[in-house]
């Protein structure tokens, strides 16, 4: 039996089957390119934040190629950041001047961006952030840029927060209804406080959530609507971030419909000098090893301040690509194996309910040999996936038997010595 996921409003029955999205956080932060959180965590007033708005040209900026690089890299969908926390907005919001168009660069970045990714058969979807370091309401609290001002109480006095929060209101019926059909809306994030004062966090009674997700499902009522809004329910997927669960993610006991999201090197904006860059052998078995346990991989870019995907993105994309193209059956429409496979050690299983295909995903090349226990009788045909190359199946032969006492109904896969040449090998099992 395949794990059945409890039902939520949304419409994730595209989602489930393809797994694969790119996240984009792009702002203002990309120019000073050291981390997206970059306001906050030095504690950037804005007069001097200013400098990164009076300069944002990004005169490279070209969507339909950062749609192309994510499209051939086999990702399904996109993500991108509407407004992050600094609260610099991307498209041309009715209600601030803090946008793209009042930059040097002056115009929408939005719109041509979701034209691109859909162009490219992709589904689109929006992040915004709960949190506003930026506007002029929302109240200073332990977590905001300005958290240890001398002037902070002052700052405090003429702010409303439910002016903030009617603003947040306003700007999400724009992006829900200017842009057409929108997938999955991710709202970031939820830091409430057991006193539900504002000025320590926030949570559900500051974002009046619930209206605001009547507002959500009333103008797009299948979107797919992120776990992040504070509320017990009304949501569709669950988000671990920056961590690879250790099994299908759970709510009450009940699996769930999740999405890993997950960032080339730690910083999701542009950061032009982090050097701990996950490779691509790394992502590929991220990828893998999410939906071996049943959920979706958000990988996240932060282009520069130029408007590009940097090399090092570029080189992981393509990498990406290059083993998606031969291996992407193994990942769209693909889930956790049923209950009684278990995957032998440096491997992983997906499985094609559909198809009955199971994918046995090769980590670490072993000497000749895998053993598949439980598995005797139940493969018709198995092939490398990368070349269909067919991998002979056999018992264990009786001289390994002895070595190695009782046998356990197990298939042994005989293996080529020498690793096929991709970065991941896959063994496709088509089940009798
Ligand atoms: C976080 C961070 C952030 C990032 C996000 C992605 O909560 O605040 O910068 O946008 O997670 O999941």
């Amino acid at each position: 039996m395949t794990l059945q996921t409890i039902k939520t409003p949304g419409d994730t029955s595209w989602f489930v089957k393809d797994r694969f999205g790119m996240f984009i956080h792009w702002g203002l932060y990309a120019l000073p390119a050291r981390h997206e959180w970059v306001k906050q965590i030095e504690q950037i007033p804005d007069s001097i934040y200013d400098k990164y708005f009076k300069h944002f040209d990004p005169d490279l900026y070209d969507p339909d190629l950062w749609a192309k690089a994510a499209s051939n890299a086999g990702m399904k969908y996109l993500v991108v950041t509407s407004k992050h926390h600094e609260g610099f907005c991307l498209w041309d919001s009715a209600l601030t001047d803090y946008k793209a168009t009042n930059t040097p660069y002056g115009k929408d970045l939005l719109q041509p961006m979701i034209n691109a990714y859909r162009t490219q058969n992709m589904k689109v979807g929006f992040y915004h952030s709960l949190i506003d370091w930026h506007h002029p309401h929302f109240i200073v609290d332990n977590v905001h840029s300005m958290r240890n001002s001398p002037d902070r109480d002052k700052m405090n006095e003429g702010r409303d927060q439910s002016k903030y929060t009617e603003y947040l209101h306003g700007q999400v019926k724009e992006l829900l209804t200017q842009f057409g059909k929108i997938d999955i809306l991710w709202f970031d994030f939820s830091y409430p406080n057991p006193e539900n004062d504002p000025y320590i966090g926030k949570g559900r009674t500051d974002w009046k959530s619930e209206e605001l997700y009547k507002i959500v499902r009333d103008l797009q009522p299948n979107i797919i609507l992120n776990d992040r809004l504070d509320l017990d329910e009304g949501w569709d997927i669950k988000t671990p971030e920056q961590f690879q669960p250790r099994e299908w993610v759970k709510v009450n006991g009940q699996p769930v419909v999740w999405e890993a999201c997950q960032t080339f090197s730690g910083s999701w904006g542009y950061h032009r000098d982090e050097s701990f860059w996950k490779s691509v052998e790394q992502l590929i078995q991220m990828l893998i090893d999410t939906v071996s346990k049943g959920g979706n991989l958000l990988l996240n870019v932060g282009p520069t301040g130029r408007g590009e995907f940097d090399a090092r993105a570029l080189d992981r994309l393509e990498g990406m690509g290059k083993w998606m193209k031969q291996h992407s059956r193994s990942i769209y429409g693909c889930t956790q194996a049923p209950d009684g496979f278990t995957a032998p050690p440096d491997c992983r299983f997906t499985w094609n309910p559909d198809k009955k295909r199971l994918y046995l995903h090769v980590f670490s090349w072993p000497i000749g040999q895998i053993h598949l226990d439980n598995f005797a009788g139940k493969v018709e045909y198995a092939q490398l996936l990368n070349d269909a190359s067919e991998i002979r199946m056999s018992d264990i032969p009786a001289h390994q038997v002895v070595h190695e006492g009782e046998m356990h109904n197990t298939l042994t896969l005989n293996l080529p010595v020498v690793k096929p040449n991709v970065t991941v090998p896959v063994i496709e099992l088509f089940m009798k």
